[in-house]
């Protein structure tokens, strides 16, 4: 797997550190009680693991399941929500966590689905943000790490399935994006 990386762009002990900033800085943002982060999957999900158990405030968790790039890497344009329900979130404080900012479209389509659900309020934190004009703006609170306009794997992110235990992030070899 590590053969399929051309270069590192982000190691593990500088995530690391920044998570620990976002959480300290969590912490601060919310009003006291329970908040209510929902976790975009399948990407997000080493983000949200490393960065929620830093973060010492009650919370719950769920998670949604949306797709955007369908394997590839480039965005179809189109985002499906592939769950059959949608949590419970009137009334709620929610942060809600995405492993990338692209287009823009993905949490685009989530806010608005949560505003029309009646959440509270809604704070976003991604892990990288990429450098570039965007189909939808969209507001984030929290950005980890903001990179070039390059197709990323690794620490969540994924390329046909996989990459996606990477401890880092990194940049594909062109031969193995082009198999
Ligand atoms: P949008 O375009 O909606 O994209 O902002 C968000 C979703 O697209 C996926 N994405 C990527 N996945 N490497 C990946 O593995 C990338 O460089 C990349 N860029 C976008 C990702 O699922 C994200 O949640």
């Amino acid at each position: 797997m590590k053969d399929d990386i051309e270069r590192v762009l982000i190691d593990e002990e500088v995530i690391e550190k920044r998570l620990d900033a976002i959480a300290a800085k969590v912490e601060r943002d919310f009003p006291e009680g329970t908040l209510l982060v929902i976790i975009l999957l399948k990407g997000a999900l080493v983000f949200a693991a490393d960065l929620l158990r830093r973060v010492s405030r009650q919370l719950e968790i769920e998670c949604l399941n949306v797709a955007s790039y369908h394997g590839g890497t480039d965005s179809s344009g189109r985002v499906d929500f592939l769950d059959r329900g949608f949590p419970e979130v009137k009334g709620r404080h929610i942060l809600l966590l995405d492993d990338i900012l692209d287009t823009g479209r993905t949490l685009h389509a989530v806010k608005a689905r949560l505003a029309e659900a009646g959440a509270a309020a809604v704070h976003t934190a991604v892990l990288l943000a990429k450098d570039k004009i965007r189909d939808e703006e969209v507001s984030v609170d929290y950005v980890g790490f903001r990179i070039g306009d390059e197709f990323v794997v690794g620490y969540g992110l994924d390329y046909q399935g996989r990459y996606r235990n990477l401890p880092y992030v990194g940049v594909l070899k062109e031969s193995v994006v082009g198999k």
